[in-house]
């Protein structure tokens, strides 16, 4: 998902992904950047594909044509298509795609940007509940920032579940904080004031490796 930063061109002030009821990362935090007056776009692999989607997924939300018809203002593109033009990119793939679709996204349209990662590398070969495919001594993050040197990769986000992510203030009133993690001070005051302004409070880390408190994913 990528966008390009609303100049206080806020469409709306709700905090509720209200039209789609998705419980997805990527449709739900690209509904919270279109209502706060972001141009955003979706990536995918296959934009005819996607659009063609009838069936529910497989977490029960509606097929994306079902959420794209309740938010008109958000561009489906390709991978490539979305990254060329955006400023700010969101990696919100599960983790273990998250390699391919950056890749798709390509190299030339990656570098120099922020990538705000909210992806967890969850593993279900065991089943459920999912363990981490990577973990402890690495992350899912570090890896993206070391295949992408000139990325700007920011973690963030992806503690929270998704309702809470598009709407912080249904946890103790707004009154926590979520990690932000990067190598960039730039690139984290870009994601620090991007998630202030849609209400959701901070705590930065210096390096893309969480604190020890944290997992590292
Ligand atoms: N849901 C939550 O509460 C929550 C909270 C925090 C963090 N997260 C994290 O946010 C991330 C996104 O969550 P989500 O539920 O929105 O995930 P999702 O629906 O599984 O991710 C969909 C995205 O992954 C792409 N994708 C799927 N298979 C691919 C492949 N083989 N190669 C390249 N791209 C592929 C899809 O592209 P196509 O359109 O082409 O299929 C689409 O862009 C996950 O890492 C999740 O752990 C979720």
């Amino acid at each position: 998902m990528v966008m390009r930063p609303a100049e206080d061109r806020a469409r709306s002030t709700s905090h509720e992904d209200r039209s789609s009821g998705h419980r997805h990362g990527r449709a739900g935090l690209a509904g919270r950047l279109d209502e706060l007056g972001h141009e955003v776009a979706v990536g995918t692999r296959d934009v005819a594909g996607t659009m063609a989607r009838t069936a529910p997924d497989g977490m029960g939300n509606p097929p994306y044509p079902a959420w794209a018809g309740a938010h008109t203002r958000v561009r489906l593109a390709t991978f490539a298509d979305a990254a060329a033009r955006a400023e700010l990119l969101v990696n919100a793939t599960s983790g273990g795609v998250s390699m391919a679709a950056l890749a798709a996204a390509g190299t030339k349209n990656l570098a120099g940007k922020v990538l705000i990662d909210i992806a967890n590398p969850l593993d279900f070969s065991l089943g459920f509940p999912p363990s981490l495919f990577v973990k402890d001594t690495d992350s899912l993050g570090e890896q993206i920032q070391a295949a992408y040197p000139e990325l700007k990769v920011v973690k963030a986000l992806n503690t929270l579940t998704a309702a809470l992510m598009v709407n912080p203030a249904q946890l103790a009133g707004g009154q926590h904080s979520v990690f932000v993690s990067g190598n960039d001070p730039d690139a984290k005051k870009t994601v620090i004031g991007l998630l202030t302004r849609s209400g959701t409070p901070t705590s930065s880390t210096s390096a893309t490796s969480a604190p020890p408190a944290a997992p590292r994913c």
